[in-house]
């Protein structure tokens, strides 16, 4: 890989009158690194940190999540903390954030939003919900939006305009209007939730209007050299019944963007679909495919004069410079591509390892259920502000057993302390259990973060022994330091009548054992619904039995429905609310939550009811290695988040 294949990525741009690298963009991205509550957040050192890692990996224009320069009359949404630039004193916390940015040449744009309007969450005394017009909320349908008055109106563009005095106050290089996502002004443009007769509602062009008014003060605060980008949706991509009307479509969108384009409005469109209806439009996980509207940019582009960034959602950099070569769009805005990895484009343009995000959208989920946003493949995602691993004082021996996720995390972080270590696995290559999770056919994801861990180690100084099951002796024969039992869990086994008849899910998903017929797969969980899946594509009919209410519990609440919607295969029938009394060499006897019996005839019978951790291992080298560490699965089964967490955190402390 030669720098001037992805020369046209790397090829400098302009935007109005932004000099910008290269065309890589960092997608705003809500990380909850700020300091506060609900009524007010503030940038901390940390995002200051995170952003400043993304602008020396190689990213030409980086954005901040949603900023809101107003909170007296909208300050929804409260649920994610967006920051806000509605006073002047905040203008130095921006400021930090742009000189981190600016000295590695990056550019810094705000994503600047009016707020939510008819998306009420947690409520503000004294401050109902208002939208363009009276509408039921999105969340709480007993709650109606109040149409917004002139004199809020006019106080939104006021303030809107006075933030962004702020934001090139504090040296920001540029504004993205959200006009898309569902947010205010995208309520404003859409016909669905637009039902004003005013100046305001009514045709496109009077839909416009407020954006235009918006625009038109920004000017006046800023002057007309100040580059403004606009985000829109290409669809709206509303449900069926939440609306008389079906939203804004592409054609009307460019209606919109050549508006904006008469009246010089505009130095750039931010291009994406979806909004909080369907949030996996926006943020697609592994179990989905990408929804690029490819059809939607191509025709947007051929209509505008100005510069488009689309969002493509794909981390491949030859898709994306076949889209800048093809005119589909000018530059290409990534996310998570650049959580998983801040050197990205560095590397990507060296032909150096990049590590891959696997899509499983866990930075969104710890965003609610953690309160900070974590990643999965990269643990030092939040914690740049506590610099590059630094050498170890005294070099120690460390030996690592396991070659998964939490293993290779911490054999790699080791090594870059400068310690001499060991990595032992049992199989021919390392990957532990994402060797199992990876063959599902939509895993390709999962696929290349296998390899990376591979060539990672390849590349490291970690000395690697293959093939090699290894027992306290050995370990102890190599005499470490520090070790760390990263062997994973075991496969849980209950206490089922006639349980030696089963197959148990590793067995198959590593291929040493083969289905044959209608299979009944015992536990409705992750692995058991991956199992089933590719058994279904492989032409099997599949009973998937579950005991609790519903299939996929283990599953995060940000991809579940798209886990759900792969399973909507006609092999596939799913039994939940139902208990396994036994298993002969022919069926499955279960019961369901009424005590009502049922033979599930099957020829074969597979066992997926989770994994424990086991600790024997790691007990016996504690006697006599000074410092022994259990990670991962071995610790306790969990995901890989955990595991490589937890390995790193240790690593790095060594
Ligand atoms: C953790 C997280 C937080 C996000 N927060 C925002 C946000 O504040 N504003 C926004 O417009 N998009 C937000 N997004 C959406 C991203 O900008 C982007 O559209 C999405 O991640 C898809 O691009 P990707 O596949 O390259 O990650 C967020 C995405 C993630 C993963
Ligand atoms: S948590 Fe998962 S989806 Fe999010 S950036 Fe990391 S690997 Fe990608």
């Amino acid at each position: 890989m030669k720098k001037n294949f992805y020369g046209q990525l790397l090829r400098p741009y302009q935007i109005g009158k932004m000099k910008l690298k290269n065309r890589l963009c960092m997608a705003p991205m809500d990380y909850y690194f700020f300091e506060g509550d609900e009524n007010e957040s503030r940038m901390t050192q940390r995002l200051v940190k995170t952003f400043e890692a993304r602008a020396r990996g190689g990213c030409g224009l980086i954005f901040t999540s949603c900023v809101q320069a107003e909170r007296e009359i909208m300050p929804y949404p409260r649920a994610l903390m967006f920051s806000a630039i509605d006073t002047d004193d905040r203008i130095k916390e921006f400021a930090a954030v742009a000189d981190a940015v600016h000295a590695y040449g990056a550019k810094m744009g705000c994503e600047l939003t009016m707020g939510s309007g008819r998306y009420y969450d947690i409520p503000a005394e004294g401050k109902p919900p208002i939208a363009p017009s009276e509408c039921q909320t999105q969340y709480t349908p007993e709650i109606r939006a109040r149409a917004m008055t002139q004199e809020e109106i006019n106080h939104m563009i006021t303030t809107f305009a006075q933030g962004v005095g702020r934001l090139k106050k504090a040296g920001f290089d540029a504004v993205l209007i959200m006009g898309g996502g569902g947010y205010l002004i995208n309520q404003f443009l859409s016909p669905a939730w637009n039902k004003r007769t005013d100046k305001y509602g009514g045709s496109v062009e009077k839909r416009t209007t407020f954006l235009l008014e918006t625009v038109e003060a920004i000017k006046k605060e800023v002057g007309n050299d100040y580059p403004i980008i606009i985000s829109l949706n290409m669809d709206d991509l509303l449900p069926e019944g939440v609306s008389d009307h079906k939203g804004l479509v592409i054609d009307e969108v460019i209606q919109i963007a050549q508006i904006l384009e008469a009246h010089d409005y505009v130095d750039a469109f931010a291009m994406r679909i979806g909004n909080y209806y369907n949030q996996e439009y926006i943020i697609p996980s592994t179990y989905m495919d990408n929804h690029l509207y490819r059809e939607n940019i191509a025709k947007f582009k051929a209509a505008v004069t100005k510069p488009v960034i689309y969002e493509n959602k794909v981390q491949d950099p030859s898709e994306m410079q076949r889209l800048l070569e093809n005119n589909i769009c000018d530059m290409v805005s990534m996310g998570r591509g650049w959580i998983a990895d801040p050197d990205w484009a560095i590397k990507t343009v060296n032909g150096e390892n990049v590590r891959p995000c696997l899509r499983c959208n866990m930075c969104l989920d710890s965003l609610w259920s953690a309160k900070r946003c974590a990643c999965a493949v990269n643990p030092s995602h939040g914690f740049e502000f506590e610099g590059p691993i630094t050498t170890a004082v005294k070099k120690k021996k460390v030996v690592v057993v396991g070659g998964g996720p939490a293993g290779c995390t911490a054999a790699l972080t080791a090594a870059q302390r400068g310690h001499d270590v060991t990595l032992i696995e049992k199989d021919g290559e390392v990957g532990g259990k994402i060797q199992l999770i990876c063959k599902p056919d939509y895993k390709a994801h999962e696929i290349a973060y296998k390899n990376y861990l591979k060539r990672a180690i390849d590349e490291s100084d970690v000395k690697l022994i293959v093939n090699k099951a290894a027992d306290v002796t050995y370990v102890e024969s190599l005499n470490p330091d520090v070790v760390f039992v990263a062997i994973g869990a075991v496969p849980f086994i209950p206490p089922i009548e006639g349980v030696e008849n089963v197959m148990l899910a590793d067995d198959v998903l590593n291929g040493r054992k083969k289905p044959k017929g209608t299979v009944s797969v015992i536990g409705g969980g992750m692995v058991g619904c991956e199992i089933a899946y590719c058994l279904a594509k492989q032409g099997h009919a599949v009973n998937i039995i579950e005991m609790q209410e519903r299939i996929l519990m283990d599953a995060s609440f940000v991809t579940v429905e798209s886990q759900l919607a792969k399973l909507e295969l006609p092999e596939i029938t799913i039994y939940d609310h139902t208990t396994v009394c036994g298993v002969t060499a022919s069926s499955v006897n279960v019961k369901n939550e009424k005590g009502d019996k049922k033979i599930l005839a099957s020829d074969t019978v597979i066992l997926a009811v989770g994994y424990v951790g086991t600790s024997d291992f790691y007990n016996a080298l504690n006697e006599d290695v000074r410092e022994v560490y259990q990670i991962g699965d071995n610790r306790r089964a969990r995901k890989i988040l955990n595991a490589t967490h937890e390995a790193y955190r240790i690593a790095r402390s060594l």
